[in-house]
C-alpha cells in the first residue's frame, strides 16, 4: 500500500496541527508580553517618590529632584538614579502642577516636532543630538560650557534660554533654528527633558556615557 511508507513531513493534516500550535503559543506569549510591557513602562507615583520605590518611569513630580546617571555593574550600564530635592525654576512643584508641565513640554515637543531632528527615547531622527539623556549632559550643569554661554545658573534655565534663542547660542557646525518657542513652552521642555533622563532605558542610548567621558576628558562634546 502506498500509505505505508508516507513519511511524518510530508504530512498534511501533520503541518496543519503544528501550524495551529505554533500560532497558538505565539499569540498567548505576545498577550502576556504585553501586559509585562504595560507593567513595566506605567507611570509611577509622587508617594513612590517620596518612599524610594524605584519605578522605570518615574512619576512627573521626579522634576522636584536631582538626577543622577551611575554606571550599575550587575546590569552593565548606567541607571538613573533620584537623589536629593532640587528646586525646579526656583520652586517645588505640586503633583498636578508637574503634570500639567509636563503636559505643555509633551505638546510643544510634538508641535514643534522635535523629532524631525533629534531622537527621542529611540524614535526620531539622527540630524542633531540625540535628546533621551541631554538633561543629564555634563556641559549643561555648572561650570559646563552650555550652561556658561547662555548666562544662567542653573541647568533648567540655561535650557530654556537656549530653547527660545538657539541661533542665539550655536555650539555646533549644524544651529538649530528658531522655532518661536514661548517662555512657557520652553519650561514644559525643559520639563520634559528632566522627566525623560529618569527613564530607566536599560543604558540607551549606548554612547551617551562616552561622549560625556569624552567631554570630562577635554575634548569637546560629541553632538
Ligand atoms: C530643524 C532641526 C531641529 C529641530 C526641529 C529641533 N532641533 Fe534641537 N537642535 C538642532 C541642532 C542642529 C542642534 C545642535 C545645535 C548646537 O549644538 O548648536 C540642536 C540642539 C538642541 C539641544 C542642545 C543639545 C544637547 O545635547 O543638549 C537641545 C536641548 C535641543 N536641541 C532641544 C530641542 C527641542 C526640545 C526641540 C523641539 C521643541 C528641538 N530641539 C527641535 C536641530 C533641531
Amino acid at each position: 500500500m502506498a500509505n505505508k511508507n508516507v513519511s511524518v513531513w510530508t504530512s498534511i493534516p501533520f503541518w496543519r496541527r503544528s501550524a495551529a500550535w505554533v500560532t497558538g503559543f505565539a499569540a498567548i506569549l505576545l498577550i502576556w508580553l504585553t501586559f509585562d510591557t504595560l507593567g513595566q513602562i506605567s507611570m509611577g507615583t509622587d508617594a513612590d517618590l517620596k518612599n524610594g520605590v524605584t519605578k522605570r518611569v518615574p512619576a512627573a513630580t521626579v522634576i522636584n529632584y536631582h538626577i543622577d546617571y551611575k554606571m550599575d555593574a550587575k546590569r552593565g550600564h548606567e541607571v538613573p538614579v533620584i537623589g536629593e530635592k532640587q528646586p525646579f525654576f526656583g520652586k517645588e512643584w505640586s503633583a498636578k502642577e508637574a503634570a500639567d508641565l509636563l503636559h505643555l513640554g509633551k505638546l510643544t515637543s510634538q508641535a514643534k516636532n522635535c523629532m524631525n531632528c533629534h531622537t527621542l527615547l529611540g524614535n526620531g531622527a539622527y540630524f542633531a543630538p540625540d535628546l533621551t539623556k541631554a538633561w543629564l549632559d555634563p556641559a549643561w550643569q555648572n561650570g559646563g560650557p552650555l550652561q556658561g554661554m547662555t548666562g544662567k545658573s542653573t541647568v533648567e534655565e540655561a535650557m530654556a534660554e537656549f530653547l527660545q534663542h538657539p541661533s542665539q547660542y550655536p555650539t555646533h557646525a549644524r544651529m538649530m533654528p528658531n522655532l518661536g518657542i514661548t517662555a512657557d513652552e520652553a519650561k514644559g521642555l525643559v520639563a520634559f527633558l528632566k522627566h525623560m533622563s529618569s527613564i530607566d532605558t536599560n543604558g540607551f542610548p549606548r554612547n551617551f556615557s562616552k561622549t560625556v567621558d569624552q567631554f570630562k576628558a577635554g575634548g569637546t562634546n560629541a553632538h
